[in-house]
């Protein structure tokens, strides 16, 4: 290297800890050599996030958090979002990159959250790291709920009208609890006003120290890996890992294949299906929000429809608390119990690569459900989509609730001394 950049950051080091941070966390950061399309995603998870941020930061520049009427009668927060699709220079593209950005961090955290099922990676020692995802996982949908209401479009309006509702359903202090987080009686400016603060500051700030925190967490015991076996366990004379690699340059480059790779899928639905037939940005958002005209068939994004039918399955009272308030507690305990997963898996192995039929079966039903019932919650119930629904609640809760006992009763086979690709 150049003797004054040597110098230079001779100079940073002595100050700042910069060599041996970029040495902890990318050179000499030892990561098992076998990992497979998995492990794109955690990668992948950075890069929406940060898409996310730059363009929401030019969207805040001409977006208006405001419900009243304009000289058309138009709300103005619904007109700055087609001023910014018409009128500001490439305002198209960075809107489309936003709207596609939620629901592809929403197909990458899904896929990363599986592999980590798939491979066991929230067994000891990784547990931490587990309760972090999933505290960025419920932030995540908390950011996607106040991100919807912003366009103030029918649908931004009808959703947020019927979740915010649903805490009206707890005993004693409901209606009173869903008037104080509208800050109306109705969803109105004010709601709009305080999602926007969530959306834009609070509920970022939060995911980036979450993000930290996950990826600290992670870098202090190492990576898991699809054998599930840990690569400390064997080092060589130096204390290297025998089956790790520099995460730099090995992975960095690795990951790069994968950014590109999705970069590509990720331009063509922004350029030739924004809307995904309805699936990113549902038809009924492009008419401006009227709360004297409720939709006809209100359904949240996609992403929220597995745990939206869980909601919908419950339509019995239980000791006389209302069916409502029992489906807002399944909807919350189908997202809950995943927090507990390292604590409920008991296998006495960690890959699915040597678990047995019993726990393979069990993630095939479970699959199987999440997707139903994601279907299921896009389209209007009927009595027979409710039993079906209802059916793949209790086998969705039986995946964990059963965990103990089947993961012990499986028959698993040897997990092996070393990796073995
Ligand atoms: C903004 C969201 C997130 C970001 C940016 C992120 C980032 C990362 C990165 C960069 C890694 C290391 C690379 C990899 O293993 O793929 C990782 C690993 C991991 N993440 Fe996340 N993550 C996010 C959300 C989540 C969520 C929601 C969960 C689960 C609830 C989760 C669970 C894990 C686990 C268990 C590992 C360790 C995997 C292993 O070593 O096999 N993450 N994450």
């Amino acid at each position: 290297m150049n003797a004054k950049l040597t110098a230079l950051l001779g100079w940073v080091d002595e100050r700042f800890p910069l060599t041996a941070n970029w040495k902890a966390h990318l050179a000499e950061y030892y990561a098992p050599k076998n990992f497979n399309f998995w492990y794109f995603f955690g990668s992948l998870a950075i890069l929406v996030l940060g898409l996310q941020i730059i363009t929401g930061i030019f969207l805040t520049m001409h977006y208006k958090p405001d419900a009243a009427l304009n000289a058309s009668g138009v709300p103005v927060a619904f007109a700055s979002v087609e001023y910014i699709m018409r009128d500001v220079p490439w305002g198209w593209l960075v809107r489309y990159m936003h709207s596609t950005g939620a629901s592809a961090f929403f197909v990458v955290i899904y896929l990363h959250m599986f592999r980590g099922l798939l491979y066991g990676s929230y067994r000891k020692p990784r547990e931490l790291i587990w309760l972090f995802g999933m505290i960025i996982f419920l932030l995540l949908m908390a950011e996607a709920f106040f991100g919807y209401l912003l366009p103030w479009g029918q649908m931004s309006f009808w959703g947020a009208q019927v979740i915010v509702n649903l805490f009206s359903a707890i005993p004693l202090i409901g209606p009173d609890l869903s008037i104080w987080l509208r800050g109306d009686f109705v969803v109105g400016d004010a709601t709009l006003n305080r999602f926007f603060s969530f959306h834009v500051i609070l509920v970022p700030l939060v995911l980036l120290g979450l993000v930290a925190a996950h990826i600290l967490a992670l870098h202090e015991v190492g990576s898991n890996n699809p054998d599930g076996i840990e690569i400390k366990k064997k080092k060589d004379a130096n204390g290297i890992p025998l089956d790790g690699i520099p995460f730099h340059p090995y992975y960095t480059v690795k990951d790069i294949v994968g950014a590109v790779a999705f970069l590509m899928i990720f331009s063509l639905v922004i350029f030739f299906m924004p809307e995904f037939g309805g699936y990113f940005l549902e038809y009924n958002n492009f008419f401006p929000a009227d709360p004297l005209a409720t939709p006809p068939h209100i359904a949240p994004v996609w992403y929220f429809t597995p745990f939206y039918s869980m909601l919908r399955a419950v339509t019995v009272n239980f000791f006389w608390i209302d069916a409502k308030f029992w489906g807002v507690v399944a909807m919350g305990g189908g997202v809950v119990i995943l927090l507990f997963l390292p604590w409920l898996d008991r296998s006495p192995v960690k890959s699915i690569r040597y678990k047995g039929p019993i726990f393979k079966s069990a993630v095939a039903v479970f699959v199987i459900c999440f997707l139903i019932l994601g279907y299921l919650g896009m389209l209007a119930p009927t009595p027979l989509r409710t039993l079906l629904s209802q059916i793949c609640t209790l086998l969705y809760f039986a995946f964990f609730l059963l965990m103990p006992i089947y993961s012990q009763l499986d028959k698993c086979k040897p997990e092996p001394e070393r990796l073995t690709g």
